[in-house]
């Protein structure tokens, strides 16, 4: 049984380690635009017969996904077994309803066009608020590995005092999780977006917290809005914000900055995405065994 390794849009670091976790090679990828802007893919190595995992940062996603259904396809046609996408940080799951008419609802969009050419799916902590699982938007198998116990090693070890706090009741399933793990008090607050970079954050009483370092915990960071609010509401409260931690940073244009500026002293990043410069939470290896239970069943 061979398993071959793909990363696709750059993704080499990541590929590299999935292999060596599943035992496997990376097989190297040809890819480039033709002058138009059309994508170009070649699969360098033989993959005849063997189990193949494309490994992508979906971040920027669209070009992407073109990558992912023509190798997918050329992989099939080539004579793969199963062509498998682990993707650390799953994008597209925040649009889950149309909340105003005519909107695409893109993320159920996303997961029919990516079921269509993939075997299964991997990835960590998916945003599933109103989408209660992977099952119901994605129709071949797809795990979820949650980062919570990697989060709550770290804040025992760096920060065990913490009180857990999430700025929003999505974040409510990571740091009850985290809290739980971690064996601190874990606090959310009800946030009301207003628009991309306009949230505002009520927060229960406070005060019994006074004292403790805060841990901010949330799942994604894009624009940075709810963590600068979430750490301006704390500050106001008189908790003092030991560190950031966010599972998929994404950090659009200046966010990282903004955080920064907004007192997120200790800003710390699970490695879904490739960062520069930020500290690290491990995922990955978590990763390769949900895929390793992913590729079995489809050895025979
Ligand atoms: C959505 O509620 C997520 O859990 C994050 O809180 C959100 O995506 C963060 O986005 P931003 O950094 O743009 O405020």
């Amino acid at each position: 049984m061979t398993t071959r390794v793909i990363a696709v849009g750059g993704a080499d670091a990541a590929a590299a380690r999935l292999a060596a976790c599943l035992g496997g090679t990376v097989c190297p990828l040809a890819q480039r635009r033709f002058p138009d802007g059309e994508h170009y893919l070649r699969v360098l190595g033989a993959v005849e017969g063997a189990d193949v995992v494309l490994v992508a940062h979906l971040h920027p996603v669209d070009p992407l996904l073109v990558d992912i259904v023509f190798l997918a396809d050329a992989l099939r046609e080539l004579g793969a077994r199963q062509v498998g996408l682990v993707v650390p940080y799953l994008a597209y799951m925040r649009q889950d309803r149309r909340f105003q008419p005519g909107e695409a609802v893109t993320s159920v969009s996303f997961a029919r066009l990516l079921s269509r050419s993939v075997d299964w799916l991997a990835t960590v902590d998916p945003h599933l608020h109103r989408h209660a699982a992977l099952s119901a938007i994605y129709s071949v198998p797809a795990l979820a590995v949650p980062s919570a116990p990697a989060i709550a090693r770290w804040i025992r070890a760096e920060v065990p005092d913490a009180v857990v706090v999430g700025p929003d009741e999505e974040s409510g399933q990571w740091v009850d999780e985290v809290a739980r793990l971690a064996g601190c008090p874990g606090i959310t607050g009800r946030k009301l977006r207003h628009g991309d970079r306009s949230v505002e954050i009520a927060w229960p009483a406070l005060q019994p917290w006074r004292g403790r370092p805060a841990v901010l915990v949330d799942d994604i960071v894009s624009s940075g809005q709810t963590l600068v609010t979430a750490l301006q509401g704390l500050g106001a409260q008189g908790l003092q914000a030991a560190a950031c931690v966010v599972v998929h940073g994404l950090f659009a244009h200046d966010a990282a900055q903004r955080l920064q500026a907004a007192g997120a002293s200790r800003l710390v990043v699970c490695n879904t995405l490739p960062q520069a410069g930020l500290p690290l939470i491990d995922v990955l290896g978590d990763l390769a065994e949900a895929a390793a239970r992913l590729i079995a069943p489809r050895q025979g």
